[in-house]
């Protein structure tokens, strides 16, 4: 079980070269056209600063079938795995425990980052923490696994998941493993006030087109905090070689 305290250390990552903000900036998005900027981090900033982490619809106290998945990859400790807006998800410490070493957490929601960060004490010294837009971000190309769960979703415009595709394409290395949950077909259609897509295996191939191979899926349904079931719909991929 992750300890849910610990100090914040050294600075050693690129969040922590950024100043937390003063003052919490929330302000509810109401409309979407795929392009927020600022206000989508203000967005999110706001969700996880006016609510505790496991109270959250989305938390897990144990990523189950993120890790089963993850581990039917086949990767190496020292293989480069990132979770992308992974928020405050305990995947982190839970990678971190089985020994993987070359890990890379982002978020739009730099106080997500900063509450798994906290929560990891000095282990969280050793995750590369990278807040931003995963439209928007620079990520380097050395990727064995690329984790998403319950981010891709939230791209409702077709601009926006083209910009997601290409930084995938760009981080993801040929052969490396997508790993990729999003709500099912019953699932809900918002969540925390935005809108959302959802898929089934054959959308998530259909949209990731035919550079990437389908090679496991199962749906799940998440009991949320509050006691909701969401239907979500996971994916393993692989990256064919170029
Ligand atoms: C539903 S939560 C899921 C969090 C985490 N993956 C988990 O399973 O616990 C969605 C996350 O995506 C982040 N997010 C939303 N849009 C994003 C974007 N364009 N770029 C990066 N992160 C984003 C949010 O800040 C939030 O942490």
């Amino acid at each position: 079980m992750p300890s849910r305290s610990g100090s914040t250390g050294t600075v050693v990552s690129r969040l922590e070269t950024v100043a937390p903000d003063p003052e919490p900036r929330y302000k509810p998005i109401m409309t979407t056209n795929g392009d927020f900027g600022q206000d989508l981090s203000a967005h999110w900033d706001g969700v996880y600063r006016n609510k505790a982490i496991e109270d959250v619809s989305w938390f897990e106290e144990v990523p189950a079938q993120s890790l089963s998945m993850i581990k039917d990859c086949g990767l190496a400790l020292d293989d480069a795995v990132v979770d992308v807006g992974g928020g405050a998800s305990r995947l982190v410490d839970y990678l971190l425990r089985e020994g993987y070493r070359d890990l890379t957490v982002t978020d739009i929601a730099r106080s997500a980052l900063a509450a798994a960060r906290a929560r990891l004490g000095d282990a969280g010294q050793k995750v590369q923490w990278m807040p931003g837009d995963i439209t928007r971000i620079d990520l380097a190309g050395r990727y064995r696994l690329w984790h998403d769960r319950a981010v891709f979703h939230f791209l409702t415009e077709a601009d926006a998941r083209d910009r997601y595709l290409a930084t995938l394409r760009m981080a993801l290395l040929p052969g490396g493993h997508l790993v990729i949950a999003t709500f099912g077909l019953a699932g809900p259609e918002r969540c925390s006030g935005l809108p959302v897509q959802r898929y089934d295996a054959q959308g998530l191939a259909s949209v990731l087109g035919p550079g990437f191979s389908l090679t496991a899926t199962v749906v799940r349904s998440h009991v949320t905090p509050q006691g909701r079931e969401q239907t979500f719909t996971y994916c393993r991929f692989r990256r064919l070689a170029r």
